[in-house]
């Protein structure tokens, strides 16, 4: 399942929904970045690193070596969920290739952004750490993985990184103000982060090929959205892993000839957080109302979210790029009250039309957007659980959603509960409880 905007796509419900027909949930990339919100039985569980499927007791979660993690955020989150008594011991699985986050890459990212904020070039991250992980991870030599901890030398390697992160963190402070690590502190620390996590370490790559072998049910959870994708979204304004469907294999280990079905998740409008071009972005009263309606702040950051009509230029590219097979529209609610609902179907770049999604940021950015309309629909539709209650105008935007893209849209959901949901009347891999609809 993969998010085929800028994230936020409600993810975390389509989990949610699915995972009864699964065995195991994965969480594969990204890492505390993400907030994916599940709304159940009344509550609100907002899932940062942990997988969307552990509110059900009885599917196996697995965060694999694609994931970069925080020790302190995924204790804070465990502890949270078991205050809450969600089940959490043998079901989660932790990979011990995981990347860790530690408290210099926090700094990095606070100081970068705050330096190009200054230039206008910051990239809005969530300031989690995200990139400068994923940035050593790739430069290998100052990397930790989650198996590191447990090392002979870990406290060694920590002191001589540490050591280079100051001098670092100094030159990118303002006027060499940079905080100063106390690499004993962080030592002592990370070896009790350690010991928390360690019952949850293990080789999940062996596990998720056996758990091919035996032909057991997988949910790979997505995180962020394929447009942040570091190779394919709108570079350099992304994350730092490969957040589109490219990514499940090479997060997770498990290779594409095994995968069943591709759930492409959209809005049925647009929305962005941070920085980075957004060509059908409404900055004004329609994107103000669609804030207000969709309650679009951010689950991470609170971050008001930007807003705007549903790109199909964009969506039509990760559709193809993710090798989608099924669409979930979520969100169609917020859209209700809209009379003309417009759905961008082609730009205008320097003056000539254009069908496919620029390379280039700068293309991106001087797009202007050519619109189909829809008519609206005006009447509350949250509380409608089957297709055929739908009013005529909101089935033939689904409709023609997914005709523009090209796939079956197959879920539509209309609320943030559970029961606000219609599957499509011959999906015959929905859920027992929505087959029975
Ligand atoms: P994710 O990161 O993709 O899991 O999405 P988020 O959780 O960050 O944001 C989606 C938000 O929309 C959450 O607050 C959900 O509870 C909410 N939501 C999910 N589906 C619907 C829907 O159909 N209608 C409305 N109004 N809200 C929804
Ligand atoms: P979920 O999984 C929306 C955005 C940030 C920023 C860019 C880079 O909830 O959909 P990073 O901290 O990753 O270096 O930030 O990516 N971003 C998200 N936007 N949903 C997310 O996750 C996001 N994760 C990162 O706002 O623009
Ligand atoms: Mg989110």
């Amino acid at each position: 399942m993969i998010g085929l905007q800028w994230g936020d796509e409600a993810k975390g419900k389509i989990v949610d929904l699915l995972t009864e027909n699964h065995d195991i949930v994965v969480r594969y990339q990204g890492g505390a970045n993400a907030g994916h919100t599940v709304v159940t039985g009344g509550q609100t569980y907002k899932l940062s690193l942990i997988p969307s499927g552990i509110l059900n007791p009885k599917v196996q979660n697995v965060i694999t070596g694609g994931v970069v993690l925080n020790p302190p955020s995924i204790l804070a989150e465990i502890d949270g969920l078991l205050a809450r008594n969600v089940r959490i011991d043998r079901n989660m699985t932790i990979s011990d290739r995981a990347h860790v986050i530690f408290p210099w890459h926090l700094e990095e990212d606070r100081l970068t952004e705050a330096r190009k904020n200054t230039s206008g070039e910051a990239i809005g991250t969530t300031q989690r750490g995200i990139g400068p992980c994923y940035r050593d991870k790739v430069g290998r030599t100052n990397a930790f993985r989650l198996g590191d901890l447990f090392r002979p030398n870990f406290a060694e390697r920590v002191r001589m990184v540490a050591a280079e992160k100051n001098v670092l963190l100094k030159t990118i402070a303002p006027a060499g103000q940079g905080p100063q690590l106390d690499a004993e502190q962080i030592v002592k620390d990370y070896t009790t982060y350690g010991e928390r996590l360690k019952p949850f370490v293990g080789d999940t790559t062996a596990f998720l090929l056996d758990a091919v072998d035996a032909d057991r049910r997988m949910l790979f959870e997505g995180a962020q959205g394929a447009l942040l994708d570091v190779d394919h979204g709108t570079y350099p304004y992304v994350t730092s892993s490969n957040s589109s469907g490219v990514g499940i294999s090479s997060g997770s280990g498990v290779p594409g000839s095994f995968y069943k079905r591709i759930i492409g998740v959209v809005k049925a409008y647009g929305t962005r957080v941070g920085g980075g071009p957004f060509p059908t972005e409404q900055d004004n009263e329609i994107g103000q109302h669609l804030r207000d309606l969709g309650n679009e702040y951010g689950t991470v950051t609170r971050r008001p979210r930007r807003c705007g009509w549903f790109d199909a230029v964009a969506a039509r590219y990760t559709v193809r790029l993710s090798g989608v097979t099924t669409l979930a529209v979520m969100l169609l609610d917020v859209l209700s009250e809209v009379p003309e609902i417009q759905v961008c179907t082609a730009y205008e770049i320097n003056g000539k039309r254009v069908e496919t999604f620029p390379s280039h940021v700068d293309d991106l950015r001087d797009a202007r957007p050519i619109y189909t309309t829809f008519p609206g629909w005006q009447t509350d539709i949250s509380k409608i659980t089957r297709w055929t209650d739908l009013p005529e105008n909101a089935q033939a935007y689904i409709a023609g959603l997914g005709k523009i893209l090209g796939r079956p849209v197959e879920i539509t959901s209309v609320g943030p509960d559970r029961a606000a949901t219609m599957f499509a009347p011959n999906a015959s891999w929905a859920p027992p409880t929505f087959l029975a609809q």
